[in-house]
C-alpha cells in the first residue's frame, strides 16, 4: 500500500508553518493572477495516479479493516471496511455473471442515504460498470427520462419505491432487472431480486472480475445536471475526475479530515444525498479513502438529525444553506448538540457571511467553517478557502491543478473586483454531457474551458465570491430545478398553450418555481387544476404553488423566453 492520499502530520505542520505564503496578500496576489488574468491555485499541482476510483478507494483498506465504513443513524445497521470490500466484490461478480453486466454498462441507483449505498456504488465500479444516480423521491415520470438517457441495464432501489421504478419502465417501454435493498423484514416485492442475496453469496466466483478492463479515463459516475440551460443531462465523470478531486481536497492547507489511526476516526454526518456529486465525492468516496465513518440519514428529520450529531459524535458535517439555517433556528439546537463538531463545509449554494456568523454564534465555539464552490460537472469541488480563513462569504481559491477565469460576455478575461462568468479548467472537469454534442459545444470554450454559468468576483487576494447566476436554473433547498423541465410538464396539460417558469425568492427554501401560463382559446383551467397536474409528475421540491395567467409569454425575436423581463415584473 502506498500513501498517495495520506497526509502525514509532518507535511501538515510544514505547510501550516509556511503561512506567509497564504497570509501575505502581496505575495499571494502575485502568485495567483497570471499576466493574462488567469487565476491560479495557491497550492502545488497534484499527481493523479493511473488507477480506477475503486482501486483508489480500496488502496488503504488494510490500514483499517475493522473500522466502520457506514452506519445508519436511526437503526445502527452498518458495515466495516472489510465487510464492505467482500460484500461489494460478491455483488460485482453477480452483476457480471447473473445480470450479464459488461464493461461500460450503466447501473442506476435510486436510493436514499443508507449504509448499503457505498457497497452498491463500489460493487458497480468493480463490475466495470457506471453508477448513474437517481433522486429517490423522483416520480415515475422523472425516473423514466433518466433511465432512457442513461440506457441503464439494471436498477438498484428500495422495496418501497420499486413500484415507481416499475411504472417508469412502462413509460420508458423497457424491462430490466430490479435489485432491492431490504432494510426491514418484509419479503422482496414480486419481480425483484434481493441485494443481500447477491452480496452475501459465498459461492459466486469472483475471478470473473479479473476480466474487467477499465482505464481511468472511462466514465465511472453519471449523475444528472441541467447545466446552464435546458433539461437534465447525464454528466460523464471519469475515474480520473473523481480520483483527482479526492486528492485535491486532501491538500494539507485545505483538507477537512484527519486520516484514521489506532486512536482516531473522523465521523461524518451524511445527510446531503449521495445521489448528488457533492455527497458522492466529498461525503462518500473521499471519506472511504481516508478511513472515515459515514453516518447515514435517509431523510432529513430535523430533530433526529440534530440528535444524531451528538449521539454519533460527528466531527464533520457537509451542509447546504437550508440545513445551515435549520441548525441556527431549530429550538433543539444548542452548543451541547454541536459539541463534537470540528468542521462544517457549506456547498450547493452560497451561504451569506451573516448567516455563517449566526450559525457560529449558535455553536458558541470557534470551529472550521468554510464554504466551497463546485458543480456536478466538476466532480464537484472547484475552490475552497485555506484552513483558518475567516472570510466566510468567500469560496476561497482554486483547488490544486485548477485554473479559473472571470470573463465578460465576449469571453474576455476580467481582473480583480470585476464581476463576470466563472470558467474552470482542471482534472476534475467532466468529460462532457452524455450523447449531447450541442450542450457540450455551448458548455466548453474552444480551448477547453468549462463555462459554469455562475457569476463571480475575485478580490485582490485571489478569494472568489459567487455573485449570482446567469444560468436559468432554480435552486430549491440547494437542489436544481430546471425551468425547462417544469415547462415541458406544463405543456403536456391539455388546456395549456404556452408557458414560462422562473425562480422567485423564498424565505426558507432559497427559491421557489413560479409558472406563467397562457391558456388555449376557450379553455378555463384554474391554478389548482394545473398545479395538481404538475405536482403529480414531479418530485416534491419542484412543485409549483403559484401560477400567473398571461395573454402571451415575453420572448426574444429568436423565440427565447425573456425570463429577465418576467423576473423584473413579477418578483
Ligand atoms: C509581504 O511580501 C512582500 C513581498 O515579498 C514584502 O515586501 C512584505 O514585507 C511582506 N509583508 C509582510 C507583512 O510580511
Ligand atoms: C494507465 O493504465 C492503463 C491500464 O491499466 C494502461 O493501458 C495505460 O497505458 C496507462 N496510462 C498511462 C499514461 O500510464
Ligand atoms: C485534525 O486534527 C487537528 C489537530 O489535532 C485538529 O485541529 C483538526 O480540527 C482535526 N480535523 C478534523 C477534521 O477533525
Ligand atoms: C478592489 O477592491 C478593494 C476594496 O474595495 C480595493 O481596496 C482594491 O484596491 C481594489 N483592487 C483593484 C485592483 O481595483
Amino acid at each position: 500500500m502506498t500513501s498517495r492520499c495520506v497526509v502525514s502530520l509532518n507535511v501538515v505542520f510544514r505547510t501550516l508553518c509556511q503561512s506567509t505564503k497564504y497570509t501575505n496578500s502581496s505575495v499571494r496576489r502575485k502568485s495567483l493572477w497570471t499576466q493574462d488574468r488567469v487565476l491560479t491555485s495557491p497550492h502545488k499541482n497534484i499527481n493523479i495516479p493511473n488507477c480506477t476510483l475503486n482501486e483508489f478507494v480500496w488502496e488503504n483498506l488494510d490500514k483499517w479493516p475493522e473500522r466502520t465504513v457506514a452506519v445508519c443513524a436511526i437503526t445502527g445497521r452498518g458495515y466495516t471496511y472489510e465487510q464492505a470490500f467482500y460484500l461489494s466484490n460478491a455483488f460485482a461478480a453477480n452483476l457480471r455473471t447473473k445480470f450479464k453486466i459488461v464493461d461500460g454498462d450503466v447501473v442506476s441507483v435510486m436510493l436514499p442515504n443508507i449504509p448499503d449505498y457505498p457497497l452498491v456504488a463500489m460493487g458497480i465500479l468493480e463490475a466495470g460498470a457506471v453508477i448513474s444516480s437517481i433522486n429517490p423521491i423522483y416520480t415515475a415520470h422523472e425516473v423514466h427520462r433518466q433511465l432512457l438517457v442513461s440506457n441503464a441495464k439494471v436498477v438498484v432501489t428500495l422495496p418501497e419505491i420499486s413500484n415507481i421504478v416499475k411504472e417508469a419502465f412502462k413509460l420508458a417501454k423497457i424491462d430490466i432487472p430490479i435489485i432491492v435493498i431490504k432494510t426491514n423484514g418484509d419479503p422482496a416485492p414480486e419481480g425483484t431480486v434481493l441485494f443481500n442475496e447477491l452480496s452475501e453469496d459465498v459461492h459466486v466466483d469472483t475471478s470473473c472480475l479479473k476480466k474487467v478492463r477499465r482505464s481511468n479515463n472511462d466514465v465511472c459516475f453519471l449523475p444528472y445536471s441541467s447545466g446552464t440551460t435546458g433539461l437534465p443531462k447525464g454528466v460523464e465523470l471519469s475515474h480520473r475526475n473523481i480520483v483527482a478531486n479526492c486528492i485535491q481536497i486532501s491538500e494539507p492547507a485545505i483538507k477537512q479530515h484527519n486520516e484514521t489511526t489506532k486512536t482516531h476516526q473522523d465521523v461524518v454526518m451524511a445527510v446531503l444525498p449521495f445521489f448528488h456529486s457533492y455527497g458522492a465525492t466529498v461525503t462518500m468516496f473521499h471519506r472511504m479513502v481516508v478511513g472515515g465513518k459515514i453516518v447515514t440519514l435517509a431523510k432529513l428529520q430535523p430533530e433526529q438529525f440534530l440528535q444524531s450529531l451528538e449521539k454519533y459524535k460527528a466531527n464533520i458535517l457537509h451542509i447546504a444553506p437550508p440545513l445551515g439555517l435549520l441548525m441556527t433556528s431549530h429550538p433543539a439546537a444548542s452548543p451541547k448538540i454541536y459539541q463534537y463538531l470540528e468542521v462544517i463545509l457549506n456547498g450547493a449554494a452560497p451561504f451569506a457571511g451573516s448567516d455563517a456568523n449566526r450559525l457560529l454564534s449558535k455553536i458558541q465555539r470557534k470551529i472550521d467553517f468554510r464554504q466551497g464552490y463546485g458543480l456536478t460537472e466538476t466532480s464537484p469541488v472547484v475552490s475552497l478557502p485555506i484552513i483558518g480563513s475567516e472570510h466566510y462569504s468567500s469560496v476561497g481559491n482554486p483547488m490544486p491543478s485548477t485554473e479559473v477565469r472571470i470573463v465578460d460576455s465576449n469571453l474576455k478575461n476580467l481582473g480583480p473586483n470585476e464581476t463576470g462568468e466563472l470558467l474552470v479548467r482542471g482534472p476534475q472537469v467532466m468529460r462532457g454531457y452524455k450523447n449531447n454534442p450541442e450542450a457540450n459545444r455551448e458548455t466548453f470554450t474552444e480551448d477547453g474551458w468549462f463555462r459554469t454559468g455562475d457569476m463571480a468576483v475575485v478580490d485582490d487576494n485571489g478569494d472568489i465570491t459567487i455573485a449570482d447566476r446567469i444560468k436559468e436554473l432554480i435552486k430549491v433547498k440547494g437542489f436544481q430545478v430546471p425551468p425547462a423541465e417544469l415547462e415541458g410538464v406544463l405543456r403536456d396539460h391539455p388546456s395549456v398553450l404556452d408557458v414560462a417558469v422562473i425562480g422567485v425568492p423564498h424565505p426558507t427554501n432559497g427559491e421557489a418555481p413560479k409558472a406563467f401560463v397562457v391558456l388555449k382559446n376557450g379553455q378555463n383551467a384554474d391554478t389548482k387544476d394545473i398545479c395538481n397536474f404538475v405536482n403529480e409528475r414531479v418530485a416534491s421540491y419542484k412543485r409549483l404553488n403559484d401560477i400567473v395567467f398571461l395573454d402571451s409569454i415575453p420572448k426574444s425575436l429568436s423565440g427565447k423566453i425573456l425570463r429577465k423581463d418576467l423576473k423584473a415584473k413579477y418578483c
